[in-house]
Order: structure tokens, then sequence, then C-alpha cells
């Protein structure tokens, strides 16, 4: 063993962030709220889940969705659509969810089968009840830092930090990824809580160097393993928000993240494993924007 490989094996392990354990304490106390609501309003607070075609991961999302919303007290109305199903049919159901006074949050599982546009389908849901906060119209109340709906895998980064660091204020974030549903708004939250943001990207140039520079990097570039120990600035906090599913030499199926935790733990202050990390807040988000979509219109 050279002397360089036994010093990074004397540092001490990152601290790993249990996100399973985090949002159970999350569904425990919006069990609560949804409870109240029902007391106040005479019906559970309502979730529709739309599906359409059969991506088998997607299958699983909605499944533990559908799941965790009964266990939460919310009632759920899931929609498992076939792959065939025209824009004009999908269309017509969001606007009778809409109108249906049992649902307060409507989510269409994306991606979308190529046939149906994505945006008119996002564009169709009524901002009141857009529980993944994609509409343009929540969009741009969080960019104006108005409340608004928030897309649920960044809120739930974003409470994984305020937990583990307090206040965010001053601190230098870097997020890896500009999507609409990850990237794009973790960089608002993160504005909004006071970082100093940067958003680098497939071209951006030397991204290590960027990325040391982070107390708090955040990584949704769906690139297995793509963050070493020369992205990590020492004890920095680390959320890795990439879910890649690779097989094993078994051909069995093995879940990854974007960051290689093995090489990146001897020098994070803390880190998010894959699965038990981001994952279990996604949801418990979902069903905390679900209960506040139903406080808002009651
Ligand atoms: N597909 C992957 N992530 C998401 C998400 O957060 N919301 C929806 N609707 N679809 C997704």
């Amino acid at each position: 063993m050279t002397k360089s490989m036994e010093s990074v094996e004397e540092r001490p392990k990152a601290t790993v962030i249990d996100g399973r354990a985090f949002a159970q304490t999350l569904r425990a106390e919006i069990a609560v709220n949804a409870a109240s609501f029902a007391d106040r309003q005479g019906r559970q607070p309502g979730l529709a889940v739309v599906l359409v075609g059969d991506d088998p991961a997607s299958h699983v999302y909605v499944s533990a969705k559908v799941r965790q919303a009964s266990e939460a007290g919310i009632a759920s109305f899931p929609h498992r659509l076939d792959s065939s199903t025209s824009e004009s049919e999908l269309l017509a159901l969001i606007a009778a969810l809409n109108a249906d006074e049992r649902v307060d949050g409507i989510l269409v599982q994306l991606p979308l089968p190529n046939h149906i546009d994505e945006n008119m389908v996002i564009e169709a849901i009524d901002p009141a009840k857009d529980v993944d906060g994609f509409h343009p119209y929540n969009v741009g109340r969080l960019h104006a830092g108005k409340p608004s709906l928030v897309p649920c895998t960044p809120l739930g980064c974003l409470l994984l930090l305020q937990e583990r660091l307090g206040d965010l204020s001053g601190l230098k974030a870097v997020i890896v990824g500009r999507s609409n549903i990850v990237g794009k708004p973790m960089a608002q939250l993160l504005l909004n809580a006071h970082c100093t943001v940067t958003v680098v990207h497939s071209r951006s140039r030397d991204l290590p160097k960027e990325c040391r520079q982070a107390d708090i990097l955040v990584v949704a570039a769906g690139r297995p393993g793509m963050i070493g120990a020369d992205y990590i600035k020492p004890g920095a906090t680390v959320i890795d928000v990439g879910i890649n599913r690779l097989e094993d030499d078994a051909g069995r199926a093995r879940l990854v993240g974007d960051v290689d935790f093995a090489a990146v733990s001897p020098i994070a202050g803390a880190l998010t494993p894959v699965p038990g990390g981001v994952g279990p807040m996604t949801i418990a988000c979902l069903l905390r924007n679900t209960v506040s979509a139903a406080n808002s219109r009651s």
C-alpha cells in the first residue's frame, strides 16, 4: 500500500445521511396533518397518480406513491393507462381530475410516451393541484421567491441539507445537472435559502475544479459513479440524486448513484447513500405537497 493510500484509509468516513429514517419522521408528521384535514373537512386529502405505458421503473415508483399515500391517510386515485392512450384522452382525464373536488393533487408520472407532448400535459394541470411543481405558474413563483408548490426531489434534498446543516446562508452550493425536475429548481431553492449557487453541466469546463469549491454538492447528472474523490472539498456535504440501475456479473439489478460512494466517503463530511438517501424523501415530499395543496384549496 502506498503512503497516500494509507492516509486516505486512516481518514474518518463521512457521516451517512439516513434519508429513509428522515422520510419516515416526515411521513409521521404528514399523517398527523392529513388526519387534522380529514377531521375539519370530512374527507381525506386526495392524490391522483396517472401513469401512461409500461415502463417498469415508473410502475415501481407509482405503486410506492400509492401505498405510502394510503399509509399517511391520503386517498389515492390511481390511473394506469395503456401506452396507446392518445394525448387528447390524457388531457380529458386531467380536465376531469381538475374538476374533481376529492382530488387535491395530480401527479402525471414522467416520462410520457413520445407521441404525447409533456409540456402540454403539465400546463393542463390546475396549478393549485400541481403537486410536482412543474407548471410554469409554480416555476415562476419559485423563481420570484413566493410560496408555491415545489418539485419533490429538490425539496427533499433541501430538507436533508437543512436537517444536517441548519441555516444554509452564505454556503457555497454547486449543483451538477440542469434538468427542469431537479437541477434548476434545486438552484432556485438554494438561492432562496441564501446560498451562493453555481450550476454545472456536461458542457462546463473543469467540472472537478468547480465542484471542489462546494460546501454543498448536489449531483443529478444521471451518470453512474461520475463524482470521484477529486470533485470533493474536504468536509463537504454531498447529496446524490442519481438512481442508476446496473447489472452485476450474475445479472442481478443493483442501484447506484452518480457519486462513487467508496471514493468520496473518506473526504466528504456527510453523504447520502443510494438507495436510502434522496429517493425516500421524494415520495415524502409528494405527500407533503398533497396535504399542503389540500389545505390551500379548502
Ligand atoms: N419521473 C421521475 N421523477 C419524477 C417526478 O418527480 N415526478 C414525476 N411526475 N415524474 C417523475
